[in-house]
């Protein structure tokens, strides 16, 4: 299910995806985390330079800025595919179409393509997005994630969300919005790459017609997975991107290590969404977008080391992806 439907000025293919609402999400994209003051050039350069899905998020505080880099790339509204995601304090029923309307106007756009549940842990309603007790723990409110889905099934028929999904679900918490509620997930945003591989997750989740977006498709490229209160020690591990073979597989191709890693997600049939300001690695992400042969695909699969470097179980008081993988020696600690 691929098409090429636009041309990058960087050579190299465009691949789309068919979500289950029968729309089409890129499988290259661009993340929004972190630098907020660079986020406006880079999203406007990112997308003069051929990206068409742009992540964001409520609790990265730069919709702003990825509203007006939409405006300043000078395309069309259609030609981009968006996403945002709704913050936990914002899961209440009844706060869940103001929170949209305050992405919206934000990102300066009558709709996103896409609406995530950040997390499925709901925190208190009100204004306080780390709404935290005496001790410092995180309070919980009072719906569930349930309710929550049900909230966002009734947004999609205000045109203000065309599709929605999730976002660090376990495999057990998709199959009770699949039990309960009338709309699938046509995403699952979650932690992808090469040392987390999560292949029979990932094969679920395509026989259930969800579609994968990776985050952190780099691993522990991040350097706030090392310096962030909840890092684990597997975050100092050898960074993805150093593997030997990678860079051995690379050559065959003319491809450096980041390029192979993302285009292993692509060829997956996932989405992947590097996030960078930095000019030349943009367009070293940009030109990702190319086939593997079988025998490389599979070398890439013994990288696999269970190791998953987004975790804030501890701090979010919800045992996060608690039926999969890669949750062995999570930390207590906090970011916010
Ligand atoms: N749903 C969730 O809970 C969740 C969690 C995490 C992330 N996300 C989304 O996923 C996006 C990406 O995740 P991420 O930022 O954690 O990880 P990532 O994209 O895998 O890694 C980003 C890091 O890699 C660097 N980088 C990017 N391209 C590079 C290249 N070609 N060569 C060398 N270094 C390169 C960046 O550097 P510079 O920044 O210096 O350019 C940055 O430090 C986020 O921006 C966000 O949109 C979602």
């Amino acid at each position: 299910m691929q098409g090429q439907s636009f041309v990058r000025s960087i050579a190299t293919r465009a691949t789309q995806h068919t979500l289950n609402t029968g729309a089409k999400i890129p499988a290259l994209g661009f993340g929004t985390f972190q630098d907020p003051e660079s986020q406006e050039d880079t999203v406007s350069l990112a997308l003069q330079n051929g990206m068409r899905l742009i992540d964001t998020a409520r609790v990265y505080n730069v919709e702003q800025q990825v509203g007006r880099g939409i405006k300043k790339s000078g395309l069309p509204r259609e030609d981009v595919f968006l996403c945002t995601k709704l913050w936990c304090s914002d899961y209440h029923p009844e706060d869940v179409e103001r929170a949209v309307d305050d992405s919206l106007r934000d990102l300066d756009t009558p709709y996103v393509d896409l609406l995530l549940m950040h997390y499925p842990c709901t925190f208190a309603r009100g204004s306080e997005r780390f709404p935290r007790d005496a001790d410092g723990r995180m309070i919980h409110g009072e719906t569930t994630f349930v309710d929550t889905w049900k909230a966002m099934e009734k947004l999609t028929k205000t045109g203000k969300a065309r599709a929605i999904g999730v976002s660090n679900f376990s495999k057990g918490e998709i199959e009770t919005l699949l039990r309960e509620c009338t709309t699938p997930p046509a995403v699952h945003q979650m932690e992808v790459h090469p040392y987390l591989q999560q292949k029979q997750f990932n094969e679920w989740l395509r026989s259930k017609g969800i579609h994968v977006v990776q985050f952190s498709p780099l691993g522990n490229m991040n350097d706030f997975y090392r310096q962030t209160g909840w890092a684990k020690d597997i975050a100092n591990m050898m960074r993805v991107i150093d593997q030997p073979l990678l860079k051995k597989i690379g050559q065959k191709y003319g491809k450096t290590p980041v390029q192979i890693v993302l285009a292993w997600g692509i060829n997956n049939g996932r989405s992947v969404i590097p996030k960078s300001v930095v000019d030349w690695q943009m367009e070293e992400n940009l030109a990702a977008d190319f086939e593997l042969a079988e025998e490389d695909m599979k070398a890439i699969e013994t990288l696999d080391a269970k190791a998953r470097f987004n975790d804030p179980s501890m701090d979010y008081e919800w045992r996060l992806y608690s039926d999969l993988y890669g949750i062995e020696g999570t930390v207590r600690g906090r970011t916010h």
